[in-house]
């Protein structure tokens, strides 16, 4: 037996489905244990049964410079040593914001909040308020996180498992602007990834951001980015910097956390007052804007330079040109998934061969500037074998 069945044994009588979130769960694939994690450097994971894994998960997408990247490592060691949470402003609160706003273009204002789950369901607080209006649009096969609003017909897990969700909202397909026109009238915003990443990588077909744009607009409800997962990772400063269109609000987490619990939503500086102490739109949090969190966040952030993206671009035409012959690649930058008939198997042939894949082809494979050439190449060759 090992360590990793065991403590998966146990986890089942301890944590509902033995994990902490139910993306981690390798039901889907057709196996047992998730992995156990030990330790990470760079493109590589570590099980606790010492197995040596090459990660395309990356948890989920906020190590853009892999795991224990040594600077942000660095720059949380030593701000725990100052103190772990403080529960009052911080100056490090300000510096990330700060960045946010700089690197961001439709964000004036941001605040800093725990998980991209509170900073999606905060935002669509503060469109209703806006707005005055109750009913919104969203995308099947989005996620937002795990609001009760958002859950109906989403992406990532819920898609995975099958889980039927009450939800709110006016569900139309993702690129469908028609779909959107219908359903507009009276909305408080559009909710959106504007790449969606959880039923795997679908990028906008173009005009459908700009139309977004456009029909919000007429009809007076707010446009909101969901951009956890596109933020920093797409461009700096996340889709609407690479495709040029600007909604009112924007949703943010993983990267701008350094990999470590932080999120965030900004927008237009008239909206954002709204929220409290400055408005009457109640939002809180006993560790927002934790100094760990924005320590880690800030020194990620900071090394984010044009270079960093035309490094990770360079590397996705790698993955493109090797991975568009097995089956459907879609990829926006830093993030991409190959749609094939058998995922399971496919992830299981890799997962053999110690490439590690999500567990599911709801979500993405994201790239970071821990992973080479050589990483790109030999999972490529694992893909070709499977099907040779
Ligand atoms: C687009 C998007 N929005 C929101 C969330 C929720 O973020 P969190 O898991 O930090 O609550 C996720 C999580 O993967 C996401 O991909």
């Amino acid at each position: 037996m090992t360590t990793a069945t065991e403590l998966y044994a146990r986890a089942l009588g301890l944590i509902p489905g033995g994990v902490n979130s139910p993306v981690r769960a390798m039901k889907a694939m057709g196996l047992g244990a998730p992995i156990f994690a030990a330790r990470g450097d760079g493109a590589y994971l570590e099980d606790v049964d010492g197995h040596r894994y090459l990660d395309w998960v990356l948890s989920w997408g906020p190590l853009i410079f892999g795991h224990a990247d040594p600077e942000t490592v660095e720059a949380v060691v030593a701000a725990a040593r100052r103190g772990t949470t403080f529960g009052t402003a911080t100056e490090a609160e300000v510096e990330l914001a700060a960045e946010i706003v700089d690197a961001v273009p439709s964000v004036e204002m941001v605040r800093l909040v725990s998980s991209g789950t509170e900073a999606a369901m905060t935002a669509l607080r503060l469109a209703r308020a806006a707005t005055g209006r109750e009913p919104f649009v969203r995308f099947r096969g989005g996620y937002h996180g795990h609001a009760d609003p958002f859950l109906s017909e989403a992406g990532s897990g819920v898609r995975t498992l099958g889980i039927e969700a009450g939800g709110e909202g006016r569900v139309v397909d993702f690129n469908d602007l028609d779909g959107v026109e219908r359903a507009i009238d009276g909305a408080a915003c559009v909710f959106v990834e504007p790449v969606a990443g959880n039923m795997g990588v679908v990028p906008p077909a173009p005009g459908f951001l700009e139309g977004l744009r456009r029909l919000c607009d007429e009809s007076g409800a707010l446009l909101v980015f969901d951009e956890v997962i596109t933020g920093f990772r797409v461009a700096r400063g996340g889709a609407q910097e690479r495709y040029r269109v600007l909604p009112d609000l924007t949703v943010l987490g993983k990267i701008v956390g350094g990999g470590l619990p932080l999120a965030a939503f900004g927008g237009r500086a008239d909206l954002m007052e709204r929220l409290a102490p400055a408005g009457d739109v109640y939002q809180a949090g006993t560790l927002s804007g934790n100094p760990l969190a924005t320590a880690a966040g800030l020194s990620v952030v900071r090394r984010l330079t044009s270079d960093v993206y035309d490094e990770l671009e360079r590397k996705g035409e790698r993955l493109d040109r090797g991975l568009t012959p097995f089956g459907r690649f879609e990829r926006v930058g830093a993030m991409a998934t190959l749609f094939v008939d058998d995922y399971p198997a496919v992830f299981r042939h890799l997962l053999e061969r110690g490439i590690y894949l999500a567990p599911s082809q709801n979500e993405a494979m994201f790239l970071s500037t821990a992973h080479g050439d050589e990483e790109i190449d030999r999972t490529i060759q694992a893909v070709a074998d499977f099907f040779a």
